[in-house]
């Protein structure tokens, strides 16, 4: 039975994302001396970043691995970066370690940006499977049901033996992309799959029956069956196919 938790207003959900991210990276520091964190792009996650930019104490920022699920092939200075957005909201106001953030190159055509990100989460610590340990990952939805870069129907969604593809043809501008796959979301310990708004109401209720025509559905599947934990947080909103 996925865990969800649905909120009323905008606020409590970005506090609910906000205090869970803490709790979770403030324990895998403490059980590993550092923890990797994977950021979502798009606009729900923004105000999160905001609460946490206001500080969180308890958190050793320094010992944070940071890297973006997925990016838009533009310059981190771009509006549609989603590292910037990121950075602009959250990254640029805390004491996080730059040797340790993984920042993609967005100047890259999509293939080459994927690779050159590749290479660096080789280098992250890894889990018992050898994949990167994706200690806390932060997951947005479009209301086509994709998360990451993985849109329904891509090839993108398919890819298994990699843990980062470029993408070509986004349907959601722009089209130049790279993204984690669904191979690397099996090295998730904890994610956080994000929604607000009517508009993602039919596939958040989809991909809760598990509808696998929906990457997210899909994206779930994947971080359970490798035994990380899900948990869902809401708007009412989003939350109003469920009944
Ligand atoms: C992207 C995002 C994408 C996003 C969803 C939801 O690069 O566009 O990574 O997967 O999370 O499209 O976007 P909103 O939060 O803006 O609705």
């Amino acid at each position: 039975m996925a865990d969800k938790r649905i909120f009323a207003k905008p606020e409590e959900l970005a506090r609910a994302v906000a205090d869970h991210a803490v709790r979770e990276l403030g324990t895998a520091v403490d059980r590993a001396g550092e923890a990797t964190w994977v950021l979502a792009g798009g606009s729900t996650p923004a105000a999160a970043y905001r609460l946490l930019a206001q500080g969180a104490p308890s958190l050793d920022w320094s010992r944070l691995n940071v890297l973006v699920g997925d990016e838009r092939c533009v310059p981190v200075g771009d509006a549609d970066s989603n590292w910037g957005q990121a950075a602009a909201a959250l990254l640029d106001h805390v004491p996080v370690d730059p040797d340790r953030l993984l920042v993609p190159d967005g100047t890259l055509p999509p293939d080459e940006a994927a690779a050159r990100y590749e290479a660096r989460l080789a280098l992250l610590p890894k889990d018992g499977t050898g994949l990167p340990r994706l200690d806390h990952v932060w997951l947005g939805v479009g209301e086509d049901g994709h998360t990451l870069s993985l849109f329904p129907g891509l090839e993108a969604v398919e890819v298994t033996d990699r843990l980062t593809v470029g993408v070509h043809d986004s349907p959601k501008p722009p089209p130049e992309r790279l993204t984690l796959t669904l191979n690397a979301l099996e090295g998730a310990k904890d994610c956080l799959i994000i929604a607000a708004g009517a508009g993602k109401a039919e596939v958040i209720a989809g991909a809760l029956q598990g509808d696998d025509k929906l990457p997210v559905a899909r994206a779930a599947r994947a971080v359970e069956e490798a035994g990380g934990r899900v948990t869902w947080l809401l708007d009412e909103a989003a939350a109003g196919g469920l009944g």
